[in-house]
């Protein structure tokens, strides 16, 4: 078996896109474009995968440092030719296939890979080049055919005369070679094109007029190898990779009720039987149990939710919500929180960096920030703690059974001991016993009779007024 190693072209700048980061590094379904096709490659299993880097190269290669990869710095940018080129060191003595392809081709196919390899290790070809029709060839590099239709060159659309542009089979910039054909023909590069840059797609030409045999095998959605240059293809690149994570998890037993509004990151989990509700989104790394119900306008990011819960008309970041939970409508669950089984976080309610014990209830209309709250408590509605001084965060703890009642203010650091009950309105400033009763607020006053008789006060004052006139 002939080996083969791959190289991803991504040191490109990326103008078209107007960013201060790496075209690469802009994100598809919540994952860099340049994962998307590293992740694609891993999943073949080759010899070597060379990244050739250059603009903003620390931070590509920081975005796929975990997986193994080879880096390959090109200083300037001088084209795609001169890209391949820089791994002519490493691959020195190697006598087998490389798998070209760019790093802006998010939504590229293992399967489609698999086929280009294999056609092209079984027909003798030079190279074999993935060609698709596009909606819209505009930006793409267009095949050149002979009377044969054998392939001859790639012109690239900027350098295509009137007739060339009329051509409707594209380059993918998907390509295989063997190594050794090509690291000739890259000797050969010249710059003689509007771009004043060394085309990897130049060297079909040479190739070809050396009577070296040509192939291309054809994608048949072009939207799969759809090159994201610009931030309107990366909208299209990120409907389409959403629309395929859609059809996996609907696959898989989950019910989205609107896949038209509903947005799901690559890196998420959703177990069957769970059902996503309109304009939701799951992001991050995301992971949802069996028989949930997720949404309507529900955001979670980065969070976990256990088996059979609800979280409607919420947002939630980086937290844990357990088994049999009701978050929602309008919660907004802030980083570091994690919500017990079966405890319910209602209206309006926000919380941050706490625990909530099972069975616990915050329903309506509080702020709970670095808390600890233990099991079967119950918080009344309009409760704050006030965790911050102005200078520093402060704890509340509250143990198993406690009542809180409603509109308390719990001034942080506090400990309200298990079993204990408080009165409604109290601003509370130091910690109450166990199993006690905390109230803090003036004692009733009542005056009887006192409305009535300013009624009939006032009775008197309008018929007065009456009788001057
Ligand atoms: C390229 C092809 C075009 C094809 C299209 C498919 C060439 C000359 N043109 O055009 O035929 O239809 O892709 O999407 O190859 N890069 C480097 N170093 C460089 C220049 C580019 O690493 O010096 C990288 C870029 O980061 C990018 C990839 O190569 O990932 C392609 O470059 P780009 O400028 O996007 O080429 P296109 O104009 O799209
Ligand atoms: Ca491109």
């Amino acid at each position: 078996m002939k080996k083969i190693a791959a190289i991803v072209l991504a040191a490109g700048e990326g103008t078209r896109m107007k960013s201060e980061k790496a075209k690469v590094l802009h994100q598809v379904s919540g994952v860099p474009m340049i994962c998307h096709v590293v992740d694609t490659l891993l999943e073949l299993k080759l010899d070597k995968i060379y990244v050739v880097i250059g603009n903003h190269g620390e931070e590509v290669t920081k975005s796929i440092s975990d997986k193994n990869l080879d880096f390959i710095w090109q200083k300037e940018q001088l084209g795609t030719g001169h890209a391949v080129s820089q791994v002519k060191d490493k691959l020195k003595n190697f006598d087998g296939t490389v798998l070209v392809l760019c790093g802006d081709v998010p939504l590229i196919r293992s399967t489609t890979l698999k086929k280009l390899l294999d056609f092209h290790m079984t027909s003798d070809s030079s190279s074999t080049i993935l060609t698709f029709y596009p909606e819209n060839s505009s930006g793409y590099g267009r095949i050149l055919r002979n009377n044969n239709k054998d392939v001859i060159g790639i012109i690239e659309e900027i350098d295509a005369n009137k007739e060339q542009l009329k051509i409707k089979e594209a380059n993918s910039g998907t390509y295989c070679f063997n190594w050794k054909k090509l690291s000739q023909a890259l000797e050969l590069l010249n710059k003689e094109n509007v771009k004043r840059e060394l085309y990897l797609t130049d060297v079909i030409k040479i190739l070809s007029s050396k009577g070296e045999k040509i192939s291309a095998i054809h994608v048949k959605n072009w939207k799969e190898v759809m090159g994201v240059n610009t931030r309107e293809k990366l909208a299209n690149a990120n409907y389409e990779m959403n629309e395929r994570i859609l059809k996996k998890w609907m696959n898989s037993g989950v019910t989205i009720m609107d896949p038209n509004s509903t947005y799901i990151h690559n890196q998420v989990n959703i177990e069957n039987d769970t059902i996503i509700y309109p304009s939701t989104f799951l992001e991050g790394k995301s992971k949802i149990g069996k028989n949930c119900e997720i949404g309507p306008f529900t955001r979670l990011v980065n969070s976990i939710v256990g088996d059979d819960s609800k979280v409607t008309y919420s947002v939630v970041y980086d937290s844990k919500i357990k088994k049999g939970t009701n978050v929602g409508p309008f919660s907004h669950i802030r980083p570091g929180t994690e919500i017990s089984e079966s405890a319910k976080i209602g209206s309006f309610v926000e919380v941050k960096k706490s625990f909530i014990g099972k069975g616990s209830k915050v329903p309506h209309l509080s702020y709970i920030g670095d808390a600890e709250i233990g099991d079967r408590v119950n918080i009344g509605a309009g409760t704050v703690t006030v965790n911050y001084d102005g200078y520093k965060k402060h704890k509340t703890i509250i143990g198993d059974d406690v009542n809180i009642g409603s509109d308390s203010m719990l001034v942080a650091p506090i400990t309200i001991g298990k079993g204990a009950v408080t009165g409604a309105g109290s601003v509370l400033t130091k910690d109450v016993l166990p199993d006690s009763l905390a109230l803090e607020r003036g004692e009733q006053v009542i005056k009887e009779g006192w409305a009535k008789r300013k009624r009939e006060i006032e009775k008197k004052k309008q018929l007065k007024k009456k009788c001057q006139k």
